[in-house]
């Protein structure tokens, strides 16, 4: 689908891979409609497009979790625009942690954001999607961790392997409706993500801590490269979009050599152990 001139409502815009999203979306002649829990970033977001030429609709700012701020979104932009032709789930928190540290409020945060925030963006815009009869295509941003079962990941991939299998539900059911899908599971971004992180039962300023982020960081991909394949799959309409080489190859290798992803998965475990350990 091209998205010069398509509608494009776009959760998480005020930082990471939504806020680069957003920008070459503008750039591309998309005509957008923002959100962020985050104030402060999704207006200097907004300021960046407008600033660059592109067209910011509507924004605000609110709380994906929290279903009546959604619908009440949905219907003003609905009221006022009508239906959108694309809908981008990018809004996400990270908190990882053995099972024995995950209390309660830590796995109803990490679901609340990760699952009921898409749960409520589909529910809220895919309708008027489906009745336009207009087509149109929906990205739902998953996460490496949504294909495997990447340790200390419980309640974040609990999340994500969810919205992989929403997605893959919602393409066979959209495809009457000309509507595609596009699920998004990056491997390491270079964004803010990780300086709010949370990892629980690690000391958040230990020097292992600092090592282990500045590892993730020597391999990590670029939030524009990240968006740059986002775009890519919307327009060529692919269903599963892993942004990085390393995720490819071991998801390659759960398919086809399953030991070798057995023993990655081990080491995994075995280094945030030993970080653990010593933080
Ligand atoms: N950065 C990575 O390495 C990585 C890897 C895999 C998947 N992801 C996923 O990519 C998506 C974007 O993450 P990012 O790396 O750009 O992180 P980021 O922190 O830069 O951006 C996430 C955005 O989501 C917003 N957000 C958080 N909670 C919210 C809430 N309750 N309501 C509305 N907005 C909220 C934040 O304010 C922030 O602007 C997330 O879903 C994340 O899980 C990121």
């Amino acid at each position: 689908m091209e998205i010069k001139g398509k509608k494009i409502f776009i959760t998480g815009a005020a930082s990471g891979i939504g806020r680069s999203t957003a920008i070459a979306t503008a750039r591309l002649g998309a005509r957008l409609f923002l959100t962020d829990i985050n104030k402060s970033g999704l207006e200097e977001t907004v300021q960046m497009i407008t600033a660059g030429g592109g067209e910011v609709c509507k924004h605000k700012a609110f709380n994906i979790a929290d279903y009546n701020e959604v619908k009440s979104f949905a219907d003003e932009i609905h009221s006022e625009f009508g239906s959108m032709d694309i809908i981008m789930n990018i809004a996400g928190i990270a908190v990882w942690g053995l099972v024995e540290n995950f209390t309660h409020s830590y796995w109803q945060k990490v679901i609340n954001v990760n699952l009921w925030g898409p749960i409520h963006s589909i529910e809220c815009f895919a309708p008027a999607m489906v009745h336009a009869g207009k087509g149109g295509h929906i990205v739902n941003v998953s996460s490496a961790a949504g294909l495997t079962g990447a340790p200390w990941h419980i309640a974040y991939s609990a999340t994500k392997w969810a919205l992989v299998g929403i997605s893959e539900v919602l393409r066979y059911d959209m495809m009457q409706h000309n509507i595609g899908v596009t699920v998004v599971c990056p491997g390491a971004v270079d964004t803010p993500l990780k300086n709010t992180i949370e990892i629980l039962g690690i000391d958040a300023n230990s020097e292992k801590m600092k090592n282990l982020k500045q590892r993730f960081s020597g391999h990590a991909i670029s939030p524009d490269k990240a968006a740059e394949l986002i775009i890519k799959g919307v327009e060529k309409k692919k269903f599963l979009v892993i942004t990085s080489f390393d995720i490819k190859a071991v998801y390659f290798f759960k398919h086809h050599f399953f030991p070798v992803y057995h023993f990655i998965m081990i080491r995994i475990s075995k280094l945030l152990n030993s970080v653990a350990a010593k933080s």
